[in-house]
């Protein structure tokens, strides 16, 4: 079948007809699939009726999967999915959402910052793809910007600015916007920040984009206050409506996102409702920006 994409965001974000993920992508499939997240950044495909193994097969037909290791406050023990999974559920093992003040459910609330996929990982992830298992009757959008659009309506001066600085970025520096400071000593450890680039160029495309994210928490070199305000702006410009995208789930959605191009958010659902979404995640490269030892 023919790979169609529709545009269906202000700038960028396109639906995708003729993919069915239950089968083996073709060459000429996986070709369009790149072609069109260079294009668009983020490809909607509705109705999949896939189970967990066959999202690991459409994905790992894309490329080399990162794995989600101690990125979340669950235990080992208490992970309900493989380490191939990000589980971005609110579930507990036996499937229960959290309750309320359970620090797991306030950890993954910083979800609903914006913010780019693993950009606290020294190499950050390329691709996300989320699938909706269980959505809640309510609430739950997820919400994408496109930092090439943002980038391009920058003035002179400021891309002048970001041009070749460096943050620092930290699971902990996201948090600590939302009240969540009680981070044990291993856990500072584990989220201890790491560098990336502020501005990056596409590989293939060769367009610039605003390397912003939540967990952006200083600039090196500036004090901190004055970068969290530029920050802080920087993300205000970004996300401005002309440049979002609002992802209203069905359940059988697959969402890709290009996490060097855009930024996305979670937006709020009540917290007795389940709400089964599970990420596959696309492997990046490399680091933006050499690391501190
Ligand atoms: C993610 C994420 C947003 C959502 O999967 O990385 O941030 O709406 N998800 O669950
Ligand atoms: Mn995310």
């Amino acid at each position: 079948m023919p790979v169609i994409i529709r545009q269906v965001g202000p700038c960028f974000a396109g639906e995708v007809a003729g993919i069915d993920m239950r089968k083996p992508l073709a060459p000429d499939e996986v070709a369009a699939i790149h072609a069109g997240m260079d294009r668009y950044a983020v490809l909607v495909f509705r109705n999949q009726d896939i189970d967990d193994a066959q999202q690991l097969a459409f994905t790992r037909s894309l490329g080399e999967i990162e794995h989600a290791i101690g990125t979340s406050l669950r235990a080992t023990e208490d992970y309900r999915l493989p380490t191939t999974f990000a589980d971005v559920s609110n579930l507990d093992r036996q499937d229960k959402p959290f309750a309320r003040d359970d620090r797991r459910r306030l950890f993954a609330i910083g979800n609903r910052l914006w913010h780019s996929d693993s950009s606290f990982k020294p190499v950050p992830a390329k691709y996300s793809l989320l699938h909706a298992i269980s959505i809640p009757s309510k609430g739950g959008d997820t919400q994408f910007a496109d930092m090439r659009a943002a980038y391009d309506a920058l003035d002179d001066e400021t891309k002048a600015q970001v041009e070749g600085l460096v943050c620092e970025h930290s699971q902990m520096f996201s948090r600590q916007q939302i009240g969540f400071f009680d981070f044990t000593d291993e856990e500072r450890e584990r989220f201890r920040p790491v560098r990336q680039c502020m501005v990056r160029t596409h590989p293939v495309t060769g367009r610039k984009s605003l390397y912003l994210s939540s967990h952006a928490g200083s600039i090196v070199g500036w004090p901190v206050p004055e970068a969290r305000g530029f920050l802080r702006d920087l993300i205000e410009h970004a996300t401005q409506r002309e440049f979002v995208y609002t992802h209203k789930w069905r359940i059988g959605d697959l969402v890709m996102w290009d996490n060097r191009q855009t930024m996305h958010r979670a937006r709020p659902f009540p917290a007795s409702e389940p709400r089964d979404m599970r990420r596959t995640t696309l492997a990046g490269d490399g680091p933006t920006v050499a690391q501190a030892a």
